[in-house]
């Protein structure tokens, strides 16, 4: 096949550095979702999208070596711990924001992050930023509901099933629009982790597809 004019591969890839759409993603701890996108990046899984940053609000986890691993920039925002909680969120919110802005993020996935934005960036980044959850909310969602709780409490229901859920960030605590839910059935004998490793493999699979739909 003959080579294209050089004027419409010009075209071709001005348009396509148009629509990269540039990810900053927010962790707490491992990182095992992060990882997933990282994973599904290199293998062309996330549409145009980039990951760009990421951020993480304790020091010295395994997510930030995992994003320094794949060459991504990466960042540590510490909560101010000398404020009181609505102040300290606020504040941490408006450095992830002002972070944010500088790498001209068009989506921010909360991925196993486990401070809550409140302020400007809600408003800012609605319908640009989302949060993996590990449960099928609105069941087992909100305040203290995080990691390895979520799944004690849904093994103390006798729920038959639980999952995860992918939903943008708005003003309340796991509050906002579900965008999509995978389900796992919960086995008899399933203790808090076995529980929540059957969960993870679905989240994995979730936060990459709703980050390429989105981006
Ligand atoms: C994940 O299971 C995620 O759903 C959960 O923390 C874990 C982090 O894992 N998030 C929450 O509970 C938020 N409320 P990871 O660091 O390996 O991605």
């Amino acid at each position: 096949m003959s080579e294209k004019p050089e004027y419409e591969k010009n075209e071709k890839s001005e348009k396509n550095e148009k629509k990269v759409s540039r990810i900053l993603v927010l962790v707490s701890g491992n990182g095992t979702n992060l990882q997933a996108l990282i994973d599904a990046e290199r293998q062309g899984g996330l549409g145009n999208g980039k990951i760009a940053g990421v951020i993480s609000d304790t020091a010295g986890v395994f997510a930030l070596e995992r994003a320094k691993g794949a060459g991504i920039p990466a960042y540590t925002a510490l909560p101010c711990k000398s404020l009181p909680k609505q102040e300290r969120r606020l504040e941490l919110s408006g450095r992830i924001l002002a972070k944010a802005l500088e790498l001209k993020i068009d989506l921010i996935v909360c991925a196993g992050f486990l401070s809550i934005l409140r302020g400007d960036i809600i408003a800012v980044y609605e319908r640009g930023m989302i949060n993996i959850h590990p449960s099928l909310l609105p069941k087992f969602g909100g305040r203290g509901m995080y990691g390895e709780r979520v799944h004690r409490a849904v093994l103390a229901s006798g729920e038959a099933e639980s999952g995860c859920t992918v939903h943008f960030v708005d003003a309340g605590t796991d509050t906002g629009r579900i965008l999509l839910q995978r389900t796992v059935p919960v086995l008899a004998g399933d203790t808090p982790e076995t529980l929540a490793g059957r969960i993870r493999v679905q989240e994995h699979a979730a936060v990459v597809e709703a980050v390429r739909n989105l981006a």
